[in-house]
């Protein structure tokens, strides 16, 4: 049995992909993965280059490897402080300018794809990490103001309102993280803001966060009344300060991931109603950016598949329910 058929009553399966893993996992992503996010190839500096010209070729490949498999892709994503061409900040320095520039972005990009994605992160990332802070220092806040995500959701939704739209960030569940995020997205309903659901990238690794603390910010999430989704999941093998390259992973290390992933499966399982897709960001441990992030070319061993695409421990781990 495959992936997407083991949770076919849960929530829907889905992977990242690029050009590349594309073709040479084609039929991997396709036999056990019902759902796809572009890794890079729909985010703004990939569309839209620095002097304002738009090539959709490596976004258009995808979208047509996703048509002929029959599988829909989660649109990620129009606004963030990175992989954006840093020339819109300067060619529209006004709030105005700016907003009118990514309106025509979202419409170029977004009803593009409108036959193909279901949903968008319209902002990634928005939350400062510093201990104390809110919103991060971003040009967008420092143009636009501190409504610019009020205003780039209700401009999402005028351009695109077929679209479920989603807010996007990581260590989600760190405690003073996940109640900012929490005070964002609870103050933009509040406001009658038109969002609908919180990703939850899930880039974690086997010691942290524990499952109990995935659990609890799960139930906070879920109390907000939003729509959610594990958008960019993967399982380290390493504390993100250890920069040790063992070079293979040792059976004691691929148990003690297949125990975390089986764990974290079965909390995702408990929250299937208001969880709509579980998402790992890459198909098998060949390609991950884990593999030079935050050691360049240091094997990590994150997904359910080996280098070769053969199922890990950790991929039965998740099948056993
Ligand atoms: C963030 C982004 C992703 C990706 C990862 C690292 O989580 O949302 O698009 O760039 O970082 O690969």
């Amino acid at each position: 049995m495959t992936l997407k058929e083991k949770y076919a009553d849960y929530f829907r399966i889905g992977t990242s992909i690029n050009r590349w893993t594309m073709k040479t996992h084609g039929n991997l992503i396709s036999e056990q993965f019902n759902y796809l996010t572009c890794e890079n190839e729909m985010k703004y500096s990939r569309v839209c280059s620095e002097e304002g010209v738009y090539c959709f070729d490596a976004a258009d490949k995808i979208v047509e490897f996703a048509k002929s498999n029959k599988m829909l892709i989660h649109g990620h994503t129009f606004v963030w402080h990175n992989q954006t061409p840093q020339s819109i900040f300067t060619k529209y320095p006004t709030r105005e300018e700016l907003l009118a520039c990514v309106r025509h972005h979202m419409e170029l990009v977004g009803k593009r794809y409108r036959d193909i994605t279901d949903s968008w992160d319209v902002v990634n990332e928005a939350i400062d990490d510093k201990y104390g802070g809110f919103l991060r220092d971003t040009k967008y806040l420092q143009i636009i103001g501190e409504d610019y995500l009020d205003c780039m959701f209700r401009m999402a939704k005028e351009v695109l309102p077929d679209q479920q739209l989603f807010y996007n960030d990581y260590n989600e569940s760190v405690p003073e993280k996940l109640d900012n995020i929490l005070k964002l997205v609870c103050g933009m309903k509040e406001r009658g803001v038109p969002i609908d659901g919180i990703g939850l990238q899930s880039h974690h690794n086997i010691y942290t966060p524990d499952i109990d603390t995935i659990r609890r910010s799960l139930e906070a999430y879920a109390n907000t009344g939003l729509r959610l989704r594990i958008t960019e999941l993967d399982v380290s093998v390493f504390r993100f300060e250890d920069h040790s390259n063992p070079g293979k992973p040792s059976s004691e290390l691929m148990k003690k991931q297949a125990k975390y992933y089986g764990q974290l499966f079965k909390a995702y399982r408990e929250y299937r109603e208001v969880i709509d897709s579980v998402t790992l960001w890459g198909v098998c441990d060949h390609h991950s950016w884990l593999n030079y992030f935050p050691v360049n070319n240091r094997a990590n061993w994150p997904l359910l598949f080996d280098k070769e695409g053969n199922p890990k421990e950790a991929f039965y781990a998740v099948m056993d329910f």
